[in-house]
């Protein structure tokens, strides 16, 4: 069987474990603000906190940035249902987009469209899906005019670039997950970046149960940190990340070069943009028979999604629209094939010659 995903962890990361357990200092420590400083001069920000999961980095993100109840947050209809949670968990309303068919982003065009109909949005909420980052120049642009507050879903865009600069440096806040299953790991792991001190350093508040100071308790705040062995996995991961996304990106342009089946349509790049290929998503005709012959023939897939976020069963009492048309097509026809860097070339082979023996 050759799998969807497959982390790797050598033996650094078991040596900086071990030396984390060895020391005892097992908590959150000085191994997480060693793991925060090189995770921001990675991105190119400043401010990093690092915590428990990227779904704690979002929901941190809005708190700091004091998004709660009355607010509306604009975002994508189309990813995993984190974001979203996130908005509802800080008691504001999510508003969501359409996204581009070959992309499967949000575009800057429907994020204009929405803000027509809803003049009152915060905050947009961009999601970098499956490894490419959105048109950021453009929503940076409509942010700044409308004067929105921007956030960064780069659970997925770990070193995606977008005109030379990293997804992540873009918005007020940016988040990542380090979930195993992600470009880097740190087991389960998350952090959020700022550009703004200030935002920053409330962030750092909320991460700790509110404290400054030892048991002096300003503000209600949570344990959403990062533990130090989360921490020393991700500074051996992130050294060791670039390697891995090149070698995703060679292994996408490999089958890219190598599928040709006129029932499989291959993933596109946007032009201004580095692809990191969290996911290979393809767009298969007769899907259903696409991956039962997957499955016959050993190969692991992935359906990302296979619901719009707005119509999941959770939200049917908050009554949300769920017509989006793209989003509606799309998850009935993405496969995620395998592209992670601890594929062989021989596995690769396989690959492409399963999927292009398929036919409808
Ligand atoms: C786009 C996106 N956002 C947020 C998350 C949440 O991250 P975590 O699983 O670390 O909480 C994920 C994880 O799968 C994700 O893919």
């Amino acid at each position: 069987m050759i799998h969807i995903a497959k982390p790797f962890l050598g033996d650094e990361e078991k040596e900086a474990v071990l030396s984390v357990l060895s020391s005892g200092m097992i908590a959150s420590g000085d191994k997480v603000l060693e793991f925060e400083k090189a995770f921001s001069s990675y991105i190119g920000l400043k401010e990093c906190i690092a915590c428990s999961s990227g779904t704690t980095a979002l929901e941190l993100a809005l708190r700091a940035l004091g998004i709660g109840p009355g607010d509306k947050v604009l975002t994508t209809s189309y990813s995993f249902i984190a974001s979203t949670n996130c908005i509802i968990y800080v008691g504001a309303t999510p508003v969501f987009t359409d996204i581009d068919p070959d992309s499967f982003l949000m575009s800057p065009e429907n994020i204009r469209k929405a803000l027509e109909k809803h003049p009152d949005i915060k905050a947009v909420l961009v999601v970098h899906l499956f490894g490419q980052a959105c048109d950021m120049e453009e929503v940076q642009a409509i942010a700044k005019e409308k004067g929105l507050l921007l956030i960064e879903d780069c659970a997925q865009s770990h070193g995606a670039l977008y005109k030379g600069k990293k997804s992540g440096s873009f918005g007020d806040a940016s988040c990542f997950s380090f979930y195993p299953t992600k470009n880097m790991t740190t087991s389960e792991g998350g952090a959020v970046l700022f550009k703004d001190k200030e935002v920053a350093d409330k962030c750092r508040m909320l991460v700790n149960h509110g404290m400054k100071k030892r048991y002096c308790h300003e503000i209600i705040g949570y344990n959403y940190r990062m533990t130090n062995i989360a921490a020393a996995i991700g500074l051996e991961q992130l050294k060791k990340l670039p390697a891995f996304n090149a070698k995703r990106q060679k292994n996408a342009a490999w089958l890219s070069g190598h599928i040709s089946n006129p029932f499989i349509k291959l993933p596109k790049i946007n032009s201004n943009c580095e692809h990191v290929f969290h996911q290979y998503t393809v767009k298969a005709q007769g899907r259903g028979s696409f991956i039962r012959h997957l499955e016959a023939n050993g190969v692991g897939y992935g359906i990302f999604y296979p619901m719009s976020i707005p119509e999941q069963g959770c939200y049917k009492h908050l009554g949300f629209e769920t017509n989006y048309p793209v989003a509606d097509e799309i998850k009935k026809q993405v496969v995620s094939l395998p592209t992670h860097p601890m594929l062989t070339d021989g596995e690769l082979e396989t690959i492409a010659q399963v999927v292009n023996s398929f036919f409808e």
